[in-house]
């Protein structure tokens, strides 16, 4: 009964101290498309260091190759890449040692002169989101075409357009066009519910096992220590309780069958 009891206690006590170790994957400057040459630096904003984050990535090249290890320079929680190059072009995340992974995020690299400047992580409903589209050699913004799944939405003379409170219609993949410069590659713009507080899903409606762990574990919170706390001195006293029972149990047995001894015996002296 003790060894159940305190079976209970190990399982309360690992649920209640049960932590996920999430990160949020960042990209500075924030695109989903670069040119080549350009810098970027990417962060795994995480909630605990000692998880041993990593950043990763899928090439076309090469999968789940770490950050420092042949690409990229990886310093306290964020990854630096001097040179993007269009090989550069994949998906990235960032993983922990035990397993669970941040949000990915598509980065493509191109070697033209065109490139659609668009929110590299979802949007939430009802935000307003701005694109750009840029050349690599022209500093001022030029008039620019945008097109969302093939179709032209809106020509912008001054190479930018504002998409007012996004709705879940303007998802899509989205590209644009600079006249006499040409074309930028494609990227998902995925708008998320307003509810989500948990780290946003993967840009594109992910296949189950691509989006990130959603344990509904409780974290260690001052809540959930003082409910350990709690939770323990009671079992202790309970504990406590039923050993001292079972300890007034015996002693009363004893004095009794001591008593019954000693009046058998004060039987025999009076016979
Ligand atoms: C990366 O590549 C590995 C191995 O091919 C694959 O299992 C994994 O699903 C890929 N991850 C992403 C995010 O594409
Ligand atoms: C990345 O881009 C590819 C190709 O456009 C798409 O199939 C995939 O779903 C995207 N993944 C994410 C996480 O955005």
């Amino acid at each position: 009964m003790k060894e159940t009891s305190l079976q209970c206690l190990l399982i309360l006590i690992s649920l209640l101290s049960c932590t996920t170790h999430q990160a949020r994957l960042t990209v500075s400057p924030s695109s989903s498309q670069f040119f080549e040459g350009d810098f970027v630096s990417l962060s795994c904003e995480e909630d605990d260091s000692s998880a041993g984050w990593t950043l990763r990535r899928n090439t076309s090249k090469q999968q789940r190759t770490q950050c420092g290890d042949g690409w990229g320079r990886w310093s306290g929680s964020s990854c630096s890449i001097s040179y993007m190059d269009p090989l550069e072009s994949g998906v990235y995340w960032c993983e922990s040692r035990d397993g669970p992974i941040s949000n990915m995020v598509n980065l493509t690299v191109t070697g033209g002169s065109v490139i659609l400047q668009s929110p590299v992580l979802p949007v939430m409903e009802g935000d307003d989101v701005t694109l750009l589209c840029k050349t690599k050699t022209t500093p001022s913004n030029l008039p620019a075409a945008f097109y969302k799944d093939g179709s032209l939405i809106r020509k912008q003379p001054t190479g930018h357009m504002t998409i007012q409170h996004v709705s879940r219609s303007d998802e899509g993949l989205c590209k644009c066009d600079i006249s006499g410069h040409g074309e930028s590659p494609s990227s998902w713009i995925t708008v998320t519910d307003k509810h989500t507080t948990t780290p946003p899903p993967t840009s594109t409606p992910p296949p189950a096992s691509t989006s990130p762990p959603d344990f509904s574990c409780v974290p260690l919170s001052l809540f959930s220590l003082v409910l350990t706390v709690s939770v323990i001195s009671s079992v202790c006293v309970l504990v406590l309780v039923v050993l001292l029972v079972l300890l007034v149990r015996r002693q009363v047995q004893r004095k009794s069958e001591w008593s019954s001894g000693t009046a058998d015996v004060a039987l025999l002296i009076n016979y």
